[in-house]
């Protein structure tokens, strides 16, 4: 049985079928213009200059096809972002049409356009409590960074210029600006690269798996909550200007927190007068099945929500920071009348054909019951992940909905080693060879497929990854894996 969507009839854009096969000189050159001169992010600088990327061409539905006419199924989402499929007509339209009429003016000061303040209005009405006020970004990074900002500047000019302090988590993923980056956690993203160490505080990594956990999620949550009041304590509560937090970590391994840990956490920071940034460019639009998870999904209603990736489905590159009245209203009382100017944003903040996008997906979102399909499918998709937790390869399964991860091992051995990460490259190699693309992170195979997944396809997922699992395991018994 297949639930949700019939996309037979949802209309897609047509391609035309030419494919670049290996060995056609068009192939060849783009495989070697790229390794000649594209620096990707996190790209593999052991392999810079010769690298041989797939070069992702077509794109419809659940998947895309590369330039040699290799077709996959995409259980990468884009990047975490696609919600409505790739190829959706009225995307594809609501871009043509906002290019048409006017593809770009400045969004500085007193100047705006039609679709960003439309997709503004939208976006408050969607969110939970009294985040009513946006401001639009570029993307996730830079919405982050914007809200740090904007914590910076409610302290600051309510004459607490001390309170900059940011509080962050082990494990976390915020962005790859100089700021994001600083409080993202994940250790192997520290590279020779240069962090602010100063005033970023990490707090432990809340996860709680109940399959592997020697502790109940009550005595982790009180370990939690117990750890973190302690740094505060620490750190001084008088110089801590927010807390910055994934609902569930995305990248860094789809660690969920233990129940209770949202509204715990939010008490404490309440208490402390320190704003409760929600960074929901994983979670938000639709992958935990609701607009936004934070009140929907963990019963809270943060001082600030920042979203990017799905808002668009990933058609256009947008970013946006949706702000409490008491924050927003407390900017404008205790600016500077001499100086009364909101010095953040960039050129392209709520760019029009962008933000026009992101209405056409609220709209198709919306009408089609994205979220509740995600509600209906998302357990499925978890639970059938939880099969394969009989491969001995596999350490453990972890998700919620539509994000998950399964993370592999050599038997015995724990932890992102390098066996273990090489094993998983192995896996995610497997799957790709049959058709189906994984995210690769260390010793994890990440997934978070298009919004619009049916249970057939996810049946399809699930039948790939065990075959690829099954695979590597001979090999690592073949002893071809170091
Ligand atoms: C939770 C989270 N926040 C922020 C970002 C940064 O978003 P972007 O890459 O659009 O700048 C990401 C990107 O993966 C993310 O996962």
């Amino acid at each position: 049985m297949t639930v949700g969507f019939d996309r037979r009839k949802v209309e897609t854009v047509r391609h035309d079928n030419t494919t670049n096969r290996i060995g056609s000189p068009a192939h060849d050159d783009l495989v070697a213009q790229d390794a000649r001169h594209v620096l990707h992010p996190w790209a593999d600088l052991s392999t810079l200059g010769i690298q041989k990327s797939l070069i992702i061409s077509r794109a419809r539905g659940v998947e895309v096809r590369d330039s040699r006419g290799r077709t996959y199924l995409d259980a990468i989402g884009g990047m975490w972002c696609v919600t409505v499929g790739y190829g959706r007509e009225e995307l594809v339209d609501a871009m043509q049409q906002q290019a048409r009429r006017m593809a770009y003016f400045t969004p500085f000061g007193d100047i705006s356009s039609e679709p960003a303040a439309r997709l503004a209005a939208m976006l408050a009405e969607l969110s939970p409590g009294d985040l009513n006020r946006v401001q639009f970004t570029t993307g996730g990074s830079t919405a982050v960074e914007s809200a740090v900002r904007i914590a910076h500047y409610y302290h600051a000019a309510r004459g607490r210029p001390e309170k900059h302090h940011v509080l962050s988590r082990v494990n976390a993923y915020h962005g790859g600006t100089y700021l994001t980056a600083s409080l993202s956690g994940k250790e192997a993203d520290r590279t020779a690269f240069h962090y602010e160490s100063g005033w970023v505080h990490h707090l432990e990594n809340p996860v709680y798996d109940p399959d592997n956990s020697p502790v109940s999620a009550r005595e982790r949550l009180d370990g939690l909550v117990a750890g973190m009041a302690a740094a505060i304590e620490q750190i001084g509560a008088e110089k801590i200007a927010c807390f910055v937090a994934e609902p569930v970590l995305a990248s860094g391994g789809v660690l969920v927190p233990p129940p209770g840990y949202h509204r715990a956490v939010l008490e404490l920071c309440r208490r402390h007068d320190i704003l409760y940034i929600s960074d929901e460019v994983v979670t938000g639009f639709g992958r935990l099945g609701h607009f936004f998870a934070s009140e929907s999904r963990f019963g809270i209603v943060p001082d600030m929500i920042v979203t990017a990736k799905g808002l668009t489905s990933g058609y256009q590159p947008l970013g946006a920071v949706l702000v409490s009245d008491r924050v927003a209203d407390s900017l404008v009382r205790t600016a500077d009348p001499a100086k009364p100017v909101f010095s953040n944003g960039f050129t392209y903040s709520g760019h029009p054909v962008a933000c026009a996008t992101a209405i056409a997906n609220i709209e198709v979102m919306t009408r089609e019951d994205i979220c509740g399909h995600v509600r209906e499918v998302g357990p499925y998709f978890i639970q059938r992940l939880r099969e394969l937790r009989r491969s001995p390869i596999v350490a453990a399964v972890r998700g919620d909905h539509l994000m998950a991860c399964v993370e592999c091992h050599v038997p015995g051995e724990n932890g992102p080693t390098a066996r273990n990460q090489a094993l998983a490259r192995r896996v995610d190699a497997h799957c790709e060879s049959a058709g189906l693309l994984v995210r690769p992170y260390e010793n994890l195979c990440i997934l978070s497929p298009p919004l619009v997944v049916t249970t057939e396809e996810i049946d399809r997922i699930v039948d790939i990854l065990a075959a690829s699992l099954d695979r590597a395991e001979n090999d690592l018994r073949a002893d071809v894996i170091r």
